[in-house]
């Protein structure tokens, strides 16, 4: 083997052994540039009698030919091999199903109110709402909660910075006032007076934070104002509506003297499963009793021609049972793995 085959074999071995552009540039260098080997023999031919340098400068350019070939070939492997490489970073696969909007969902606890509202509408109770914002009077005073009564405390809440008047509501019962005022009102000029039956589902605010309390949570008020509205009602009513809730006949109801000052008796109501996990112990799930006659007037009625029940469930509460949830903060935090459960 000649020198110049051995050239353009150890040009062919080089260029392969360049694994990208840049290195395959520096051996173009060694073989094809100013001073590389070929060129080097390009030069030597100046030195050579005429004879010669004719035949061996024709073998030094098909020398020079093959290996620019071999350049030629190994640049257009490695566009190649880069133009696959890139492709294959960017695959896409079109059989994916795309990533279009999820299904959303409600949170559980608007569920539960919704649920709520609908149960409680299939007996004859509109919604009724109140500001979230309320004003001192709605919340305690018309309550029967006059300014230093210790039941303020018990309800601790955020104030408006420079003003005492005006709070996040601690609980829906202001709502009583304002629809029995709104009602008042409507029927000011007449000798009778429909039923008011109202529930008024909410966020209200405490200062108030651990595994069972948030700052802030829902209640849903209930109000039944007419003639002649008697505890029995509210027991019926009430009974009727927690075992419509849970679905189930095999639901023990309590109502437990309590005190509020908004109601005259007061009760707690307690509920307890008769089988299942939770079977037989007894869950506070809500306050009620009859309105008290301050709060009638209060709300504009005349306590002595009518009477009425009220009574505050907590949703929170009752979607924790429904759904066997340990920790009223998991519905708060916002984590769509939690939440996505409740579809
Ligand atoms: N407002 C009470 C609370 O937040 C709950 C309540 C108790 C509401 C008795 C009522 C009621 O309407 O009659 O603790």
């Amino acid at each position: 083997m000649d020198n110049l085959d051995q050239l353009i074999n150890e040009a062919r071995a080089a260029f392969a052994a360049a694994s990208d552009g840049a290195a395959l540039e520096q051996a173009k260098a060694r073989f094809l540039g100013k001073s590389g080997l070929v060129t080097e023999q390009l030069k030597a031919l100046g030195r050579l009698a005429p004879g010669e340098k004719r035949e061996r400068g024709a073998a030094v350019n098909r020398a020079k030919a093959a290996i620019e070939a071999a350049l030629d070939a190994r640049r257009e492997r490695l566009r190649e091999a880069a133009l696959d490489a890139q492709l294959a970073a960017e695959r896409l696969d079109v059989t994916l199903p795309g990533r279009g909007p999820a299904p959303g969902g409600l949170h559980p606890v608007s569920r539960t109110l919704e649920r709520i509202e609908r149960l409680f509408h299939s007996i004859g109770f509109a919604v009724a709402d109140g500001p979230e914002i309320e004003t001192d009077w709605h919340n305690f005073t018309a309550l029967n909660v006059p300014p230093n009564h210790p039941a303020r405390s018990m309800q601790d809440t955020f104030f408006l910075e420079g003003r005492d008047d005006i709070l996040l509501r601690t609980h829906t019962s202001p709502v009583q006032i304002r629809a029995m005022l709104a009602h008042a009102e409507r029927y000011r000029a007449h000798d009778v007076m429909p039923d008011l039956r109202i529930i008024a589902p909410g966020r209200v605010y405490r200062v108030d934070s651990d595994a069972t309390h948030s700052p802030m949570f829902h209640q849903v008020e209930g109000l039944w104002v007419g003639e002649r509205v008697s505890f029995a009602d509210l027991k019926g009513v009430v009974a009727d509506f927690l075992r419509r809730f849970f679905e189930t006949e095999a639901l023990q109801i309590r109502f437990r003297p309590s005190f509020f000052p908004f109601t005259e008796p007061s009760a707690e109501i307690d509920a307890a499963f008769m089988s299942g996990a939770l079977e037989g112990r007894w869950l506070e799930v809500a306050g009620c009793g009859m309105v008290h006659p301050n709060v009638l007037r209060a709300g504009g009625m005349d306590a002595e021609r009518y009477t009425g029940f009220a009574f505050g469930f907590g949703p929170d509460r009752l979607t924790m049972l429904r759904y066997g949830v340990g920790d009223l903060r998991l519905f708060f935090e916002g984590d769509l793995r939690f939440l996505g459960q409740f579809r």
